[in-house]
């Protein structure tokens, strides 16, 4: 065999074997950045949505269930508690009117973060529409013991308490008398 075409031959076998090398050590790196950027089980079951079954809950009632580790506050409204709403508009801060009265799609249930925007603490569910220390004209909502908030049934912040801005509303959508939390 002529030498030029040996050289040739060594050549391109050098060649293919460096390119092997290569990709096996390509590989052999990625695989740790790889499972590095899988998110984990745990960060999986974090981010997911929850499902919450609506027919165990009575009209007046709360449920609360957690949804990547905030509390999630679920009011079954009363017929009154819904007529009630409306005229609640003047008396808080931001009536959300764009978002719906009740701010949900479904205005029998109102869905939000059970997490005062004040400073965080958790607000405490009082339904009852009767006087009440912080409010002689209560008409049911959630109200904060650490610095006074209050906040109507459908978490709208009323006017000149601490809270800033009305409870946060997570994104939700209701499938017949399921609801799911995480998915808008
Ligand atoms: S944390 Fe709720 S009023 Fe301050």
């Amino acid at each position: 065999m002529p030498k030029e075409k040996v050289n040739n031959t060594r050549r391109k076998a050098l060649q293919i074997t460096s390119s092997v090398v290569g990709a096996v050590t390509v590989a052999g790196f990625a695989v740790p950045f790889l499972s590095a950027w899988q998110p984990s089980e745990r960060a999986k079951a974090l981010g997911a949505s929850v499902k919450y079954d609506l027919s165990k809950l009575e009209p007046g009632a709360m449920a609360v269930v957690e949804w990547r580790r905030t509390p999630i506050f679920i009011v079954h409204q009363t017929t009154e508690a819904i007529k009630n709403l409306p005229s609640l508009n003047q008396k808080v801060a931001n009536p959300a009117l764009e978002e719906g009265v009740s701010r949900t799609t479904n205005e029998k249930f109102s869905v939000v973060k059970g997490v005062c925007t004040h400073l965080s603490c958790a607000p405490k569910y009082h339904p009852e529409i009767e006087p009440k220390a912080w409010d002689e004209d209560w008409k049911g909502g959630f109200f904060c013991p650490c610095h006074g908030s209050k906040f109507d049934l459908a978490g709208r912040v009323y006017k000149n308490v601490p809270a800033p801005t009305n409870l946060e509303v997570p994104p939700h959508s209701f499938q017949g008398d399921t609801l799911i939390i995480g998915e808008a």
